[in-house]
């Protein structure tokens, strides 16, 4: 007897099934049983439990579908630029090599699962079934130095998508980390290929991985790390998601450069490191300092303990009393 058994009875089943039905049906104990409908809801499967009734299945796990993406995106610019695959090295590298080919702004490859999801400074980026991978081709006509709050304003079209699916209200860690209840719910890796005789950007690859169904994690993030469906103890409908962030990136593009301080203005209002004291990792040393604010272009200003100031364009800062926290 399989978990899968255990679901062609509760779908078959037109009313509440009880374990002792569904064990006598399979020839199997009721644990037996019980422990099937456990692994089924660790899957995503809402399966009720009536006293004296019985399991009811009341909805299954979304899996990604391309034609859900397309209706949510009805008479939208880039409906038809989606892909979508079940399992892929890096929605990233797949996104890169069709930018290369010459694949229009708004083409995004959305993943079921990564077998190489690539994070910040080189470190990998665990991406298992019930997260959602996707990667955005933007071709903003800009040199790279203009581009420095892209990353930044991607966290806040991330967080919009994220408020308008879930209700939920992220914050954003700088530079780019959406986070829940202080802890990361998502990751942005931006990537800039520039052509090199007129130094303008050829095309930027914004890659998003959120952590939408997961109930659990490896034991090195369960600490750092949360879910959607963790936060708000509904699974989240991952094509309606991936939807949103089309939409929400799309808007960016245009908000980018006649936007740009409403925008960063919104960053401001998410970023959950002003205010706090901060560690700020430059190679192997580390300074400490306090996070005042945040410029015109998203670096965060900061002040140092012999009372002078400075502002951190990248790199990586530590917010005190939240994960990743350096001594
Ligand atoms: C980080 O927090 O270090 C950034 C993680 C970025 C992960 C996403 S998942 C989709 C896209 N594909 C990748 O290989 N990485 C990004």
């Amino acid at each position: 007897m399989t978990k899968h058994d255990v679901l062609s009875l509760l779908r078959a089943a037109a009313a509440p099934v009880s374990g002792e039905q569904m064990s006598k049906a399979l020839g199997v104990s009721r644990a037996a049983v019980h422990k099937a409908v456990g692994q089924l809801r660790g899957e995503g499967y809402t399966i009720e439990a009536a006293t004296n009734r019985g399991y009811r299945l009341l909805a299954e796990p979304d899996r990604l579908s391309g034609a859900r993406i397309g209706q949510a995106l009805a008479e939208h610019p880039w409906r038809e630029r989606m892909v979508v695959l079940q399992s892929v090295d890096s929605t990233n590298n797949y996104a890169k090599n069709l930018a290369a080919a010459g694949a229009p702004e708004g083409t995004c490859v959305i993943a079921e699962r990564q077998t190489a999801g690539r994070g910040r400074r080189g470190r990998s980026f665990v991406s298992e079934e019930g997260g959602l991978y996707f990667s955005c081709i933007l071709r903003p006509r800009a040199a790279p130095q203009e581009l420095l709050h892209l990353t930044a304003l991607t966290a806040v079209a991330v967080s919009d998508a994220i408020e308008a699916v879930t209700g939920m209200q992220p914050q954003i860690k700088w530079p780019n980390d959406p986070v829940l209840s202080g802890k990361k719910v998502c990751g942005i890796l931006t990537e800039l290929s520039v052509v090199a005789e007129s130094n303008e950007a050829e095309y930027v690859v914004a890659g998003i991985g959120i952590n939408c169904n997961q109930l659990g994690f490896p034991p090195e993030l369960s600490g750092i790390a949360t879910s959607l469906r963790a936060e708000t103890g509904k699974p989240v409908d991952r094509s309606a998601l991936a939807a949103a962030l089309a939409r929400s990136l799309e808007r960016m593009g245009r908000a980018l450069f006649e936007e740009k301080a409403a925008w960063i203005a919104r960053f401001r209002e998410r970023c959950v490191t002003v205010g706090k004291d901060v560690v700020i990792l430059r190679g192997d040393t580390s300074s400490p300092a306090y996070a005042a604010g945040v410029g015109p272009d998203a670096e965060l200003l900061v002040v140092y303990p012999d009372g002078t100031s400075g502002a951190v364009s990248s790199g990586e800062v530590s917010v005190r009393g939240m994960y990743g926290y350096a001594e």
